[in-house]
């Protein structure tokens, strides 16, 4: 199973100063950048563009980006966010395309690929796509905006991905996005879970870097 990690969302940093949070979070030791990417369709809310990513590497952040598009069009963007700069993309099983050329089109532009499923989706929704992906994010909230309850229902679902992962000897990542802090986090960790995004508790926290090494030695 992957080593866990967490990845605080820039969604909850200062938006006036989006390189002064992602520095914040890589001073803490944060392996990973969360960037959730909305487009006002999929979910009703915007937030920010491939121009950002790029921003962000031109600025000096070396942090491995894991974009999480949440669009109803996904495979039109794919080829823009990796050539700003993401290590990971994310895309909905949600939204009607295919699925899996864009997955394969993710991995052609030299990133990782991930397949991301709404709290009303079942499992199942994704079974096919497990050998094809590096990462499977299961959202603990209604994506669309930052600082909501985690879901705790959605539970039975990550270990079921999990089961899967083992029975099939598969290495994806199993990430969690939605109302996670230290302790819905080691719920999902106990569940399963190996990655954790975290928008509101991290930028909140005190000790950001106490809260990088936590998850860490989960
Ligand atoms: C929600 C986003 C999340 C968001 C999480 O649509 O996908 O990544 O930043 O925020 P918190 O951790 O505050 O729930
Ligand atoms: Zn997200």
């Amino acid at each position: 199973m992957p080593a866990p990690l967490l990845a605080p969302s820039l969604l909850a940093g200062d938006h006036a100063a989006l390189g002064a949070s992602a520095a914040t979070a890589a001073a803490a030791g944060a392996p990973w950048l969360h960037l959730d990417i909305m487009d006002g369709h999929f979910v009703p809310n915007l937030t920010f563009g491939p121009e950002v990513l790029a921003a962000l590497r031109r600025s000096g952040v070396q942090t491995f980006f894991d974009t999480h598009l949440m669009l109803a069009e996904p495979h039109r963007y794919v080829e823009a966010f990796a050539k700003a700069g993401a290590n990971l993309i994310s895309i909905h099983i949600e939204p009607d395309y295919d699925h899996a050329a864009t997955l394969a089109r993710i991995r052609a532009l030299g990133c990782q690929c991930g397949i991301v499923l709404n709290p009303g989706t079942p499992a199942d929704a994704v079974r096919a796509l497990l050998p094809q992906v590096d990462l499977v994010l299961v959202m603990t909230v209604q994506p669309g905006f930052g600082g909501q309850a985690f879901r705790r229902e959605m539970l039975p679902k990550i270990a079921q991905i999990d089961a899967w992962r083992r029975e099939q000897g598969l290495s994806f990542r199993l990430e969690v996005d939605g109302g996670i802090d230290l302790q819905t986090g080691a719920e999902c960790r106990a569940a399963g879970t190996d990655t954790f995004v975290a928008g509101t508790s991290f930028f909140r926290a005190t000790d950001k870097a106490a809260f990088v090494r936590t998850v860490a030695g989960w």
